[in-house]
């Protein structure tokens, strides 16, 4: 039997020593690679950082599988078992341009069920930590249950090129959210756009694709405080494909699907 209290404080001590190795690479020259395209990034601290969390996890549990975003984990095609969805560095972009605004986020799956959400926000040392079923932390601070709220005094994460011309969505569906809400905010890493939401510093967060590892923290940190995880239909995610993403506080998730979502061909 797994015991998850001393998983979860193990994890957290891996994440902080993670995070501490990653400002001491702060005064190093980066060593920047393009991956899909010119803006897709990836440095040597991004590698090494996903290798620090695999070798320290294969030593103690090697049943345990691991997907990581930069490869050296294992060939994730199920869920059975447990499983570490990893993103070393979330955010990278962030990373090499500001030095700031990243994460570490870590998700662990039991058998495709949420028990361990971590996200550490590195340089502000905010580590948003929750264990399935006994709330939400950042830090020692335990995170209320996330109260509703209206679109119009929402703040809601999301990139400009949803609502300008590109590849994946009409301009015009989202555009009418945008003026009808309060105000958004762009951050440059879906974790913790989606830790802000925990923290109430967000109400909501919509995207048009992103990867395992950029929400498996994030969906269980949200989840815990009662916050909902979707697809922009509606419908539940899944761990080993892109989705489309809205997480939300609970009302307003119904809210903007039915007034605004609902028009989309997703
Ligand atoms: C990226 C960030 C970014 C999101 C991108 C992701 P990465 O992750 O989460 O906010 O808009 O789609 O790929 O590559 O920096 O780990
Ligand atoms: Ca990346
Ligand atoms: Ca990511
Ligand atoms: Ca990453």
């Amino acid at each position: 039997m797994m015991n998850w209290t001393e998983l979860n404080e193990q994890a957290k001590a891996w994440i902080k020593e993670a995070g501490e190795n990653i400002k001491r690479s702060f005064n190093k020259t980066l060593v920047i690679q393009t991956k899909t395209n010119a803006n897709d990034l990836v440095t040597d601290i991004d590698k090494g950082t996903e290798q620090f969390f695999i070798k320290k996890i294969k030593a103690k549990y090697p049943h345990h599988k691991i997907l990581g975003e930069e490869g050296f984990g294992d060939d994730v095609d199920n869920m059975n078992g447990i499983v570490w969805i990893i993103d070393p560095i979330d955010g990278t972009t962030n990373f090499i341009h500001q030095q700031r605004n990243f994460a570490i986020s870590i998700g662990i799956y039991e058998d495709g069920i949420g028990k361990i959400g971590l996200i550490y926000d590195v340089v502000h040392n905010e580590l948003y930590h929750s264990l399935k079923g006994n709330g939400v932390y950042l830090n020692d601070l335990q995170l209320l249950p996330l109260a509703e709220v209206a679109v119009s005094e929402a703040i809601i994460g999301m990139n400009a090129t949803w609502v300008t011309k590109n590849k994946r969505i009409d301009p015009s569906i989202l555009s009418p959210l945008v003026s009808d809400a309060r105000g958004t905010r762009s951050y440059g890493s879906a974790a913790l756009e989606m830790a802000y939401i925990a923290a109430g510093r967000l109400d909501a967060y919509i995207t048009l694709r992103l990867a395992p590892w950029d929400i498996a923290a994030g969906i269980i940190i949200v989840e815990e405080l009662g916050g909902v995880a979707t697809n922009l239909r509606g419908e539940p995610l899944n761990l080993l494909e892109k989705n489309t993403i809205f997480i939300s506080k609970p009302g307003l998730h119904k809210e903007i699907l039915a007034k605004y979502l609902k028009n989309g061909k997703w």
